[in-house]
């Protein structure tokens, strides 16, 4: 992954502008430490900071069609680009190696529908110099950041990885919204992302009185079959990487999964057998592949945590290389600014589980160590939550379960891109694949994700992510952590360190302060201590209206008892527009 920064239409002085821009772009090279590159064309200026893990010779962006007629710069990896490379109905002369070249010539030939096409996570933006026009968009689910903004002085159009490249210049900012694009031509945002079950959610779900007649134990093999062969399958995907990774092992069911699969892939592809069915871009993939001889995994918590000693009985039945970093609550907290400043949020919930992995990712970059495989987005899918158990229907837990994947670019998407790229270290999140998706948001799986309820009775949440990969002949992972219990990561590190960070919060924020928090904070008032010290450290760096105004948070749903989460709590000040 890398860092993007681009600026349209900005004042004629661009002798005066290009200096500037430099400026703004190098506050991001932290998620591209390994090279920058700048061009500008007519009064647009176009920036990006390079972590390179595919075509990591060749791919400096942004990157220029034959005649450098289109520029590009992406943030992202495009797991498909072989077989993308097959769509193009002309010859084209590619100038790199890099997975994200393909994008120029599918825009040169199919325009927009090339959104169709990429599997991956990507922002991008694409100036078409002939035209005068450029487009910016951002994928599915928004894996990766990005933000636009907009400068009235000079009516400029403004995007950036991360929002600190626009505070200073722009007087309106926003999260640019997963899976849409933006079209210069007529300022319209538009999205591209709209599988069936997000576009009709209700339709296909049993209702409760047929349940029991489509209970079949033919059924549900048919089921597991089909979740298995997806996850691996994106598993696989991910492995594409010509420069170290790892594995992040939170100790709980769904990192352990990912790294029980990449653990197998990698021992068939050890003894030579990516085998017939794969395509392309797989075996492409593997050939490219110099990841370290053994697979490496990580993990952090307090001294003595529970999901350190879950990772570690994860990592000696894997056979991974393990390393488990402890965090004492005095490092933590001295952090915890430098963690506002990267993950540009004043979220409670998002702040606390990303501290640790904020401390965890500088650890595995020192290793030598740039990508990591992670578990995010399973218990969006699967309904993982504890809160979960109140839903009443399969009807409301499947429409939960697509808000909270709507949502996840404002949690723990944000959380795994911004804290791992603070220091260049790119994760990747096979649970959000596309294609994974598809399989694992069928409606008629969403009675299954019920818990305690006919006709199923299944006893636990996630119930047929471990199913299916319970395979006692051949297991995949120890039965105790694939029937674990959840726990959430901010806890699992260790329960003390959010006690720890309200104590803290409380001896930072007077009662006198709190009392007046409503005139000091009109906006989305802070409604605990915690969340007011949070709120006063993201102001210091990120003073200004247009600074809060970019910060979507999600508010979880109260009604099935899930306020115990303090930012559920919050005033429902800032809710995007685009959420449904
Ligand atoms: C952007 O919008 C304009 C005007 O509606 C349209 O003509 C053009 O084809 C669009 N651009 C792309 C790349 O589709």
């Amino acid at each position: 992954m890398c860092g993007i920064f681009a600026v349209f239409g900005c004042g004629p002085d661009m002798e005066t502008f290009r200096p500037h821009a430099v400026a703004l772009s190098k506050k991001i090279r932290h998620r591209g430490p390994d090279w920058s590159g700048v061009k500008v064309c007519g009064n647009n200026v176009i920036c990006h900071e390079r972590l390179a893990i595919v075509g990591v010779e060749s791919g400096a962006q942004p990157l220029t069609s034959a005649d450098e007629s289109l520029i590009l710069s992406v943030n992202g990896e495009i797991y498909n680009h072989v077989t993308l490379r097959k769509l193009l109905k002309k010859e084209h002369t590619f100038k790199t190696n890099s997975d994200c070249e393909v994008i120029l010539y599918l825009y040169e030939e199919m325009g927009l529908d090339l959104l169709k096409h990429l599997d991956g996570m990507f922002s991008f933006v694409l100036y078409d110099k002939n035209k005068d026009t450029y487009i910016a968009a951002r994928d599915h689910v928004g894996i990766t950041t990005l933000y636009q903004g907009w400068r009235h002085s000079d009516n400029s159009v403004w995007f950036a990885s991360e929002m600190k490249c626009l505070s200073e210049d722009c007087d309106r900012i926003i999260a640019f919204p997963p899976g849409h694009y933006y079209n210069s031509s007529n300022g319209k945002t538009t999205q591209y992302y709209n599988p069936e079950w997000y576009a009709h959610p209700a339709k296909g779900i049993p209702a409760p009185e047929e349940e029991a007649a489509l209970l079949s134990p033919e059924a549900d093999a048919e089921m597991y079959a089909s979740l298995r062969a997806a996850l691996e399958k994106s598993v696989k995907k991910r492995l594409m990487s010509e420069v170290p990774y790892g594995v992040l092992l939170s100790g709980g069911l769904d990192s352990s999964l990912i790294a029980s699969i990449a653990m197998r892939q990698r021992r068939s592809e050890e003894t030579g057998s990516v085998s017939a069915e794969d395509d392309d871009d797989i075996r492409s993939a593997f050939s490219s592949s110099s990841a370290f001889p053994r697979l490496h995994s990580f993990s952090i918590g307090l001294p003595g945590s529970p999901d350190l000693a879950a990772a570690q009985k994860v990592a000696t039945f894997l056979g991974t290389v393990h390393h488990g970093f402890t965090f004492t609550v005095e490092e933590g907290l001295d952090a915890i600014g430098e963690v506002i400043e990267h993950l540009e949020t004043y979220d409670v919930t998002t702040i606390r589980a990303s501290t640790p992995m904020y401390l965890l990712s500088r650890k595995i970059k020192a290793m030598g160590v740039k990508m990591v495989l992670s578990g995010e987005g399973a218990d969006e899918i699967f309904a993982g939550y504890l809160y979960f158990h109140s839903a009443p229907s399969a009807q409301s837990l499947h429409h939960e379960c697509i808000t909270r994947i709507q949502n996840l670019h404002t949690s723990d998407c944000l959380r795994a891109n911004k804290s791992t790229m603070a220091w260049g270290l790119e994760a990747r999140v096979p649970f959000l694949d596309r294609a994974f998706l598809d399989v694992a948001m069928r409606a008629e799986y969403a009675s299954h994700k019920l818990v305690n309820r006919a006709p199923y009775n299944h006893k636990m949440e996630k119930h047929i992510i471990r199913a299916a990969f319970d395979t006692p002949e051949d297991p995949y992972l120890p039965r105790e952590i694939l029937w674990r219990q959840k726990e959430q990561f901010s806890d699992g590190v260790g329960y003390s360190w959010i006690d720890r960070l309200k104590l803290h919060a409380e001896s930072r924020v007077s009662d006198a302060a709190f009392a007046a928090r409503a005139e000091r904070f009109p906006v989305d008032t802070p409604a605990t201590k915690e969340a007011y010290w949070y709120r006063e450290k993201f102001e210091r760096v990120f003073p200004g209206p247009q600074c809060l105004e970019s910060v979507v948070r999600w508010i979880p749903r109260k009604d099935w008892g899930c306020s115990e989460d303090p930012s559920g709590r919050a005033q429902k000040g800032h809710v995007a527009a685009y959420e449904k």
